[in-house]
């Protein structure tokens, strides 16, 4: 940076001035547009109305913005599968623009949140095999599928190159949630449960903001307690320490 001088073009409504040495801002405002949404309708659709072909032709042949995880997921998965995926990335997105958070990387962590879902099981519990899960044992014992939210967060590291730890943290705890949670990690949980192809999405989520996003996580948590009772299925002792903590 020493070596070169920003040219900074201003979207309408946001500010800024030549106070930075080496920062020079161009007179006129342009189309208000971000690169959260470019990311997000990349991550989305594979494509963006925002950006010139050029670009989006070089976003492509380098992989940017998650351009050949779709195409791995939709190989590794059952089509409803990648659908509901697809659909998590979708409501996360639009959840996280609610609550102002950056709706591309919950766009991102939806979209691979379940990659490990449908990997037989043996490849499931052998992707975790270096992990320290806590209760690893016991889990392998009484639900070793919970084991495929860690699996998707070793694939979203090594096969797509993701180093968000927010991302990854929320891959991995989409299913085995547990106290100290945080916002991201919330959202997918709740884009998980709410997305409209799921059976549970019948129930409808309704408006999200800042103000009542954590009494809709501690309803989801509710709801998903009662599904896996339901089911007869065992339940981390982290998740229903959450629940008692949310109750
Ligand atoms: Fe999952
Ligand atoms: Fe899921």
């Amino acid at each position: 940076m020493k070596h070169a001088d920003l040219l900074v073009a201003r979207r309408r409504g946001f500010g800024g001035k030549n106070s930075e040495a080496g920062t020079l801002f161009l007179r006129r405002t342009f189309r208000g547009t971000s690169s959260t949404e470019v990311r997000k309708e990349i991550i989305l659709s594979s494509t963006s109305s925002k950006v010139p072909h050029g670009v989006l032709a070089y976003i492509r042949k380098n992989n940017l913005y998650l351009c050949s995880a779709c195409s791995w997921l939709r190989k590794n998965m059952s089509r409803a599968r990648f659908a509901h995926s697809f659909k998590a990335a979708k409501l996360a997105a639009k959840i996280g623009a609610e609550i102002g958070m950056d709706s591309s990387q919950a766009a991102a962590a939806a979209l691979l949140h379940d990659a490990a879902r449908d990997l037989p099981l043996r490849r499931i519990v052998s992707l975790t095999a270096p992990l320290r899960i806590p209760l690893k044992k016991e889990i392998i014992r009484r639900e070793p599928l919970l084991l495929h939210s860690y699996a998707s967060a070793v694939i979203a590291e090594k096969r797509f190159g993701i180093r968000d730890r927010e991302i990854l943290d929320a891959i991995r705890y989409h299913s085995a949630v547990s106290t100290g949670m945080r916002l991201l990690d919330k959202v997918v949980f709740i884009a998980d449960f709410y997305e409209p192809g799921r059976k549970t999405g019948k129930i409808k989520i309704g408006r999200v903001n800042k103000s009542n996003f954590n009494n809709l996580f501690a309803r989801t948590l509710k709801r998903k307690i009662e599904y896996f009772k339901r089911r007869g299925m065992w339940i981390h002792p982290e998740t229903v320490k959450l629940w008692k903590e949310n109750m």
